[in-house]
């Protein structure tokens, strides 16, 4: 094999790898989830669907907007709610408050008169001391079902049919 041969040879050797090596990156690009993993995802979501009209689940909701918010998404005309109105370390027992104006929780011990006071000076402005809303401008934190949560299970839902 003369030099020229043995380049062109070298240099299309160095092409099957280059290819190889695109086929690689290309296949842990590749986002399309296994059969497995679609599996695994419903489960997931069945289960969450099987826990959301419980009570510790509503609490983890709360507690969820407590700290993050809700942007708007749920179509009150009041607008949107700020996260973080409490500290992290509070938001579970403001949680349990919110949820004993219903009678879903009990709330009286002394976290839950510190709760009822942080409130009272912070959410009631807008959720009204009793937690029923204002005119259906900001929601009635004592309904049956919080809308963000029927929003969930409806998402839920459409993805395990
Ligand atoms: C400035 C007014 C305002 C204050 C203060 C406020 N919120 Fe809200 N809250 C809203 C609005 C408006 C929404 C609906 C936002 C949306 O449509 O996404 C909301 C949504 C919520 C929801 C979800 C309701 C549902 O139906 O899914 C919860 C729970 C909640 N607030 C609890 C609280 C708690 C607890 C506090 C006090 C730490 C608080 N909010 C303080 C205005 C307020």
């Amino acid at each position: 094999m003369n030099f020229k041969n043995s380049l062109s040879l070298c240099l299309f050797h160095l092409f099957l790898v280059g290819c190889e090596k695109r086929e690689e990156i290309q296949k842990s690009l590749h986002v399309e989830p296994k059969a497995s993993q679609i599996v695994v995802d419903k489960k997931s979501l069945q289960k969450e669907l099987n826990e959301i009209d419980t009570n510790s689940y509503l609490e983890a909701y709360i507690i969820h907007i407590i700290n993050n918010g809700s942007n708007g998404i749920l179509g009150f005309s009041g607008g949107v709610m700020e996260g973080g109105i409490a500290t992290k370390e509070d938001a579970p027992n403001i949680a349990r408050f919110v949820m004993s104006l219903s009678g879903k929780q009990s709330s009286d011990d002394n976290a839950g008169k510190k709760a009822e006071l942080f409130y009272t000076s912070n959410c009631g402005g807008c959720h009204g001391n009793d937690g029923k809303g204002l005119n259906g401008a900001f929601p009635d934190l004592t309904q049956k079902s919080f809308r963000g949560i029927e929003k969930r299970k409806a998402y839920l839902k459409s993805n395990l049919d």
